[in-house]
């Protein structure tokens, strides 16, 4: 897992690229870390220069004064470990035997072991433990067999297996940056005088808004002034496919808060908004509505978070819509693929498009013969691309590891799902309908009121948990799933154990753990004639042995016996409950982390995207 960055430009336009490089993979940092790395095609001599250390780019760039150095052609890269552990010798770039050729690469090389052992019989010497270096050894093989850099490219994708995305430099052609992308995402940045090639799209905002995202199987190269891609050894006509990106750049910087997750949060209500309006005008949501309504089977999957929102989709189907949809975790996808069929539909809810486990799973029911419809937010995306629909979400860049804006679009887009399915099942009436989603219109207004009503609770709140190693979030009927999200938002960005359960589990073992002061948080939510007297047992449960009792809920639970906090986050009924119970709790998460002096954005271990299995 990494983030790429490679630029190739004119010298006398841009001059030296090596600030825009730095810039660039700055950007990226979030994907995920634990090493860094340059190479770049020395102005002048045309030699490699590479610079790379385990940590943080800005302890390489300044170990290594990078900056100082001229090139008008480079690549650079992070790296979250998967083949080697992290280090310097591992860390990319990666070079050939003669040090006349770099790569960076993202994913997994499933062949990598046979190919390296080839290699070395053929005198190839290796520096590393990792699967990418097998990549400058292979190029070099070819070239030194007299194929040119493009042919050499083509044999390279032939052999190799399994999940990349690469950036390849070669010192005897300065102005030119070799790519190819299978499963993990890349694109081209389109520049006047200068190309760039990157993982993500926030490292050549400042830059170009005009992007090409590369498809499986698609590899070429970039020089100053051209841009070539091919697929199966056929030239693909690219320019039918660039997308000018709308994403501000401060959309993707941090806005003058301190951090990218705080900042996510606060945009929530605006963000809300921006997808409500695009779901009203998608035709995508209808004809995901009909693919549902004619399917026998229905099932939802995603990881993370974004399984998460398929728990809430699963429960709002079966209340507005009366059908069931069968949630389930993507890297557990198999015994549901397995009984998949062409009468099946899978939701794939994936915020990045690119979850390794989720795209397995869209391809195992895909390839069963069931239709897939896609939710996700960003366009252009793997998931989306392999889907027969996709109802995207409007978040914007969402650069914190930790999902905040994205769930909450997500399951806006979710619950107008759940009602436009209604309608096609006639369990709702069309005025029914009309009012769900008008009420849909107040989500970001929910938000805001919860934000608001929370921020000067949560401090006092923060000073009592943040010395605690664990607790519990416990709730019911839609609250559960709500739980579950913040528990992981608790877990991910504190490192505190937070455990969800419903609230009508404790008795069945969970209580055993609660003594004194353990701290239990109830997410309290509609409908209160239903479910209020019951968490009211679970809360003198708690209390009874010494609990300290939170509770995150509707207005009526401020009249709960046994409560030590309650945050009252304003009446709702169950259609906008998320809205209003999901602020507070990732922003408790958030304040935890700052309390700690953990890192909200980039949480240890974790990485925004996860491409490798
Ligand atoms: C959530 O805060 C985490 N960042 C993680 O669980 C994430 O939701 C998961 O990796 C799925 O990502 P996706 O939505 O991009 O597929």
């Amino acid at each position: 897992m990494c983030g790429i960055v490679g630029i190739t430009a004119d010298g006398e336009i841009v001059g030296s690229i090596t600030r825009m490089l730095v810039d660039g993979l700055k950007r990226l940092e979030y994907r995920g870390y634990d090493s860094a790395g340059f190479a770049l095609i020395e102005c002048g001599t045309a030699r490699i220069l590479v610079f790379k250390d385990k940590g943080r780019i800005s302890h390489v760039v300044e170990k290594y004064g990078i900056e100082a150095y001229c090139s008008h052609t480079g690549i650079a890269h992070t790296r979250w470990a998967t083949h080697g552990e992290p280090s310097q010798r591992n860390a990319h770039p990666h070079i050939d035997c003669r040090s006349e050729i770099a790569v960076v690469h993202n994913g997994i090389i499933k062949n990598f072991a046979e190919l390296r052992e080839l290699l070395a019989s053929k005198g190839h010497m290796f520096r590393s433990d990792t699967d990418t270096e097998v990549i400058a050894h292979l190029f070099e093989e070819y070239v030194s067999k007299g194929l040119d850099g493009l042919e050499a490219l083509r044999k390279i994708v032939q052999v190799l297996e399994g999940a990349y995305a690469i950036a390849i430099i070669n010192a005897r052609e300065p102005l030119r940056i070799y790519f190819a992308r299978r499963v993990s995402p890349l694109i081209i940045g389109l520049g006047e005088g200068f190309n760039m090639v990157s993982s993500d799209i926030p490292s050549i905002l400042p830059y170009t808004r005009r992007v090409i995202v590369l498809e499986d199987g698609e590899y070429g190269f970039i020089e100053p002034y051209k841009v070539y891609i091919e697929k199966d050894g056929k030239p693909i006509n690219w320019r039918t496919r660039v997308i000018r990106v709308e994403w501000s750049i401060e959309d993707a910087e941090k806005g003058g808060y301190p951090h990218y997750m705080l900042k996510e949060i606060m945009e929530q209500p605006r963000v809300l908004y921006e997808t409500y309006t695009g779901l009203l005008s998608s035709k995508e949501l209808a004809e995901a509505a009909k693919l549902i309504a004619s399917a026998r089977k229905v099932f939802i999957t995603g990881a993370g978070t974004s399984y998460h929102a398929g728990l809430v989709f699963a429960y709002y189907i079966a209340r507005y819509a009366k059908r069931v949809a069968t949630p389930f975790i993507a890297s557990e996808y198999t015994v549901y693929s397995d009984v998949a069929d062409e009468d099946s539909v899978l939701i794939a809810v994936s915020q990045s498009g690119e979850t390794i486990d989720t795209l397995q799973a869209l391809r195992a029911f895909k390839s069963k013969g069931a239709k897939i419809i896609a939710v996700s937010n960003v366009l252009g995306s793997t998931i989306p691309r392999e889907s027969h629909t996709t109802i995207y979400t409007r978040a914007g860049p969402e650069i914190g590891v930790a999902a905040t804006k994205t769930f909450l679009t997500q399951v806006l887009a979710l619950t107008s799902l759940a009602l436009t399915l209604a309608t096609e099942e006639g369990t709702i009436t069309t005025t029914e309908y009309k009012k769900a989603i008008e009420e849909l219109a107040l989500a970001g207004r929910a938000a805001a009121r919860s934000i608001d009503a929370s921020l000067r609770i949560l401090d006092k709140l923060v000073l009592v948990l943040k010395n605690k190693g664990n607790m519990y979030i416990l709730s019911r009927g839609i609250g559960v799933p709500l739980a579950y999200e913040a528990a992981l938002k608790v877990k991910e960005v504190s490192y505190i154990h937070a455990e969800a359960y419903p609230a009508g589990e404790s008795k069945h073992g969970p209580i055993a753990l609660v003594e004194r002061d353990f701290p239990v948080i109830f997410l309290g939510v509609p409908p209160e004639d239903v479910l209020l007297e019951k968490l009211q047992g679970n809360v003198m449960e708690m209390k009874a042995r010494g609990a300290h009792t939170i509770v995150i809920g509707t207005t009526p639970y401020g009249k709960l016996e046994g409560v030590d906090v309650f945050i009252d986050v304003g009446s709702y009924d169950e259609l906008l409950i998320p809205y209003a119970i999901i602020p507070p709790a990732q922003l408790l998460a958030y304040k935890l982390a700052v309390a700690l002096n953990r890192d909200p954005d980039k949480p240890r271990n974790l990485a925004k995207t996860v491409t490798v299995e």
